[in-house]
Formats: C-alpha cells, structure tokens, sequence
C-alpha cells in the first residue's frame, strides 16, 4: 500500500528517520545508559526496535505501559517513573515481571508499593519541576523507610522536566547543573546503582552529571515544539490528512483537535499556514494551489498526546509505501 492510500487521519513514521534519530542517541547513550521512554510511542512495536539496538531497560509512566511491555517479553528491567496508589494496579505490576521498579516519594507510595507485592523502588527526588519527588533533604528517611518495609532501594530519579520547553541551551544547561547537584546529594542519602534522569531536550547536558541512566523518550519521533528548541533529532511522525473543501482564501483538512493534540501550539505543514483547528478540521492558508482530495502532512507540536489519539502508526519507507504498522498497543492508564 502507498501512504496516500491510508484512511486519514493517519500517523505516518519514516523509518530512514526514526532509524537516524536511534542511531544518534544510541551513540551518545548506548545499551543500558539509555531507559527510554515509552509514554512517548505506547507502543511495544517501537520499543522492540528500540531493544534490537540494546536499550533494553525502559521508563514507563502508567501502569498499562509497565504490564503491557512485560506481556510482551520486553521486561528486562521496567521502571513506572511515576507515583501509583491503586492497589489494583500495584498487585497487577507487581505479578506481570519480577523487574518492575516504581517511583516513590512518599511514607504513603512506600507503604502501599510494599503491602502490593513490589519489591524494587527509585526514590523519586523533586528536583525543581514542581510535580511529583520527595524533597532531596529526605529522600534518605523514606530510603530508609522503604528497606524497613523490606524493599529494595535501588537509588533515585529526579526529571528536570522544567528546562525541557527552553530554547536556550545556556539555560538549559544551568537547570541541569542545579537539578543534577539537588539529585546527587539525594542519592548520597540513598544509596543504591541508579541514578536517572533526562529528556530529550536535556540529552547532550549531561556530561557530568553523574547519571547512571537517560530517560529521553520524544527523540525517536519527535515533534515541532522540541525541533524549534534546538533537539537536533528529526521529525519522523507525522499526520496525515486530506483535503475537503478548497474555497478560495483557505483549504480544510479532516485531521483536528481529535487527531494532532495542541498542548504545545499549532502542528505545522508545507503545504500553508495553519490557523487553526477544530474538533475534526484543520484549517490552513495555503501557499500552493489544493483540490479536493489532496493529501496534507502534519508535523505534531507535541508527539506524547498526539501518539495517545491514534490506534496504529504506519511506518514507510522513503519511497512512501507502506512497509509496518505498529499498533499504540500501550493507550490509556
Ligand atoms: C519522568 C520523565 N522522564 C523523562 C521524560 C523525558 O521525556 P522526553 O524525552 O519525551 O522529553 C519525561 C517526559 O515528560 C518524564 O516525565
């Protein structure tokens, strides 16, 4: 089948470029040193190619991902970088893999991850992002607390998702620096092998850091928002869509808000200026003549979001056939 051919919208992967992009963050970080993150792609397809060239250890963020990676043999080592509270769920990661590893940042996440059958955590340090983490002057105490409920502390996490959306890599840089002092005085109080930490937009500032692990996940696929702030990995995914209507100042596309998520702007295509998009229509200002029927490729502002729309991505070669489909066999929590 030839990509022009699919129902749109669609999710389109260039293999030649997703290959790049591998290639360029399996040299920096290569094997192990790389965990990368599956709520980028929530899809197993992906990650198997992502362990073909040795990262076989992976970051999840919800415990779908966590059983759905075991279910499918790729549970060499799962981290849920992410604090759960659901017995359900803890008692379901716990029995899919014995290497499941969750994040805790609290006397309440240790407590509940132990009563519910895991046996391995990362203490989950804040290092700045206010979101989830322990604060670093305690991470010791609940490391503590966590072998006294008979777990095994295997170190810390601490993501500095607050440089992630600045352009400035100078910035960029001092972020990380501050965040990676916060983290190993953390990890002194700790103990433990891992220390992990990272994105994509942090992957090159991180030469010593003293992090054990990288945790970038939009680099395989990546997206406008993290392209125009300086990622240097290319855009391998896009939405396609097709042309409805043509009047005479814009065209239609039936790709919108349900097929190319907003969170980080508008997506952006050659084919004009996109003003704006509704719940199933992207309108554009073209700058070249469309008739109806004719294909338009979007490049998401924020692939994470984007990816969790979709059913499938068709993956094609440089000569757009259609040579893969890999299903987001990993959607929802
Ligand atoms: C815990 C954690 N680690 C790492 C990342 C980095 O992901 P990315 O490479 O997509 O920026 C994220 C992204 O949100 C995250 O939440």
């Amino acid at each position: 089948m030839h990509r022009r051919e699919l129902p749109t919208p669609a999710l389109v992967v260039r293999r030649s470029t997703f290959d790049a992009n591998l290639a360029l963050m399996a040299r920096r970080w290569p094997d192990h040193s790389l965990r990368p993150h599956v709520k980028a792609h929530k899809s197993t397809a992906l990650a198997r190619q992502q362990a073909a060239i040795g990262h076989r250890a992976f970051t999840c963020a919800t415990p779908r991902e966590v059983i759905g990676m075991a279910t499918a043999g790729l549970d060499a080592d799962l981290l849920l970088a992410n604090e759960c509270i659901d017995p359900a769920r803890l008692s379901a990661m716990a029995r899919c893999s014995p290497n499941v590893t969750i994040a805790v940042d609290s006397d309440v996440t240790v407590a509940l991850a132990a009563r519910h059958g895991i046996t391995k955590v990362l203490i989950d340090v804040n290092v700045g992002l206010p979101r989830c983490g322990v604060a670093p002057a305690d991470a010791g105490r609940l490391a503590d607390l966590a072998r006294s409920h008979g777990l095994v502390v295997r170190g810390v996490m601490g993501y500095e998702g607050h440089a992630m959306g600045l352009a400035d890599a100078a910035e960029r840089r001092a972020i990380v620096e501050r965040s990676m002092d916060k983290l190993r005085a953390a990890h002194t109080l700790t103990g433990g092998d891992v220390i992990s930490a990272g994105g994509t937009m942090t992957w090159d500032l991180h030469h010593d850091s003293g992090i054990t692990e990288m945790q970038a996940g939009s680099y395989a696929l990546m997206d406008s928002f993290f392209a125009a702030h300086g990622a240097p990995f290319a855009s391998a995914l896009f939405a396609d869509a097709t042309v409805i209507n043509v009047s005479p100042h814009h065209i239609v596309c039936d790709a919108g808000l349900k097929a190319l998520a907003m969170d980080h702007g508008l997506p952006t295509t050659d084919a004009g200026e996109v003003w704006f998009l509704s719940d199933e229509h992207a309108t554009i200002k073209p700058t070249r003549a469309f008739t109806i029927g004719d294909r338009v490729s979007f490049i998401p502002s924020h692939v994470d979001p984007t990816v969790a729309y979709h059913r499938e991505m068709h993956v094609v070669d440089d000569q757009d056939n259609v040579i893969d489909v890999w299903p987001v066999d990993l959607r929802h929590w």
